[in-house]
C-alpha cells in the first residue's frame, strides 16, 4: 500500500465560508495577526482575544465541510493506517467531515488551555460569564488551544517521521508561506516523494511540487483522490 499525506491551508475551508489569511491583506477577520494571534497580543488585551476566539469558534461551528473535505475522508477510508493528514488549520472541519488520521499543528479553536498550569478544556465548556474565562483547576487565564507566532507548533516529530515515509504529499490550499509547515514539501522531496498541490494561486514553494494544478479544492481535490484511489487502489 502507497503512503499517501495531505497538508492543508486555509484554502481548503475557503468554500465552507471561512476567509484566509494572505487573501484579506495580512488581516485576520479584521484584525492584525500579532493583536489576536501572540502572546504578547493576549497579554496586552486578552478581552479583545478571547471576544476574537469566540467569534472564530462560533464561525466554524456554523461552517459546513466541502467537497474537498469530504473527498479525503473517502481517502482515508480507502488507505487507512497509510494515510496521514497534517493541518494548518484550527477550523476542525477535517474532524466533522469524518477524517480520524488528523495532525491539527497549529491547535483548534475547539479546545482551551490554561495559561499557568495547562490543564485543558473543551471551549464549549468554559464560562463566558466572565470576559476572560478562568480555569477551574488553578483559577489561571484560560486561553484559545491556538498555536500563536513564536509558538513551537504541534506535533513536529510525528510529522517528520510521516513526511520522511510517505510516496505522495498532497498540498491543498496553501500559499506556502508559514514555516514550518511551508517546508514540509522539501522533506518529503528528499525523501522520494511525489509532491502535488492545489491552490487558486502558485503557492511560494512551487519550485519543490512534481504537479500543480490551479484552482478549486472544492472542485479539483475530489478528482485527484479519485485517481488516488483508482491507481493505487486502498481497500
Ligand atoms: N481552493 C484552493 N485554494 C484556495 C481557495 C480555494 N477555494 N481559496 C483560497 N485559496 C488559496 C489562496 O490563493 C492562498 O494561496 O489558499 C491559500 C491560503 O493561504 P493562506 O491564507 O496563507 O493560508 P495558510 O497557507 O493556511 O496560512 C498558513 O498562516 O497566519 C497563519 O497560522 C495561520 O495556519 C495559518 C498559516
Amino acid at each position: 500500500m502507497k503512503n499517501i499525506t495531505v497538508l492543508t491551508g486555509a484554502g481548503i475551508s475557503a468554500e465552507s465560508g471561512i476567509r484566509t489569511f494572505r487573501d484579506s491583506d495580512g488581516l485576520w477577520e479584521n484584525h492584525r495577526v500579532e493583536d489576536v494571534a501572540s502572546p504578547q497580543g493576549f497579554a496586552k488585551n486578552p478581552v479583545l482575544v478571547w471576544d476574537f476566539y469566540k467569534a472564530r469558534y462560533q464561525q466554524s461551528l456554523d461552517a459546513e465541510p466541502n467537497p474537498a473535505h469530504y473527498a479525503l475522508t473517502r481517502l482515508e477510508e480507502h488507505f487507512g493506517d497509510s494515510f496521514n493528514l497534517i493541518t494548518q488549520n484550527v477550523d476542525g472541519l477535517h474532524i466533522r467531515a469524518g477524517n480520524t488520521r488528523v495532525y491539527e499543528m497549529h491547535g483548534r479553536l475547539a479546545m482551551a488551555f490554561c495559561s499557568s498550569c495547562r490543564s485543558k478544556t473543551a471551549t464549549s465548556e468554559l464560562d463566558f460569564s466572565q470576559k476572560i474565562p478562568i480555569c477551574t483547576t488553578c483559577g489561571g487565564n484560560m486561553r484559545a488551544d491556538i498555536v500563536w507566532f513564536g509558538e513551537i507548533p504541534y506535533y513536529l516529530y510525528e510529522i517528520d517521521e510521516i513526511l520522511k515515509n510517505t510516496d505522495f504529499l498532497l498540498i491543498l490550499g496553501t500559499s506556502g508561506v508559514v514555516y514550518p509547515a511551508a517546508g514540509f514539501v522539501m522533506t518529503a522531496k528528499i525523501f522520494g516523494a511525489t509532491t502535488i498541490a492545489v491552490n487558486l494561486e502558485e503557492p511560494e514553494n512551487r519550485r519543490y511540487l512534481d504537479e500543480f494544478y490551479p484552482g478549486k479544492c472544492g472542485e479539483l481535490v475530489p478528482q485527484i483522490v479519485d485517481k488516488l484511489i483508482q491507481n493505487y487502489g486502498g481497500r
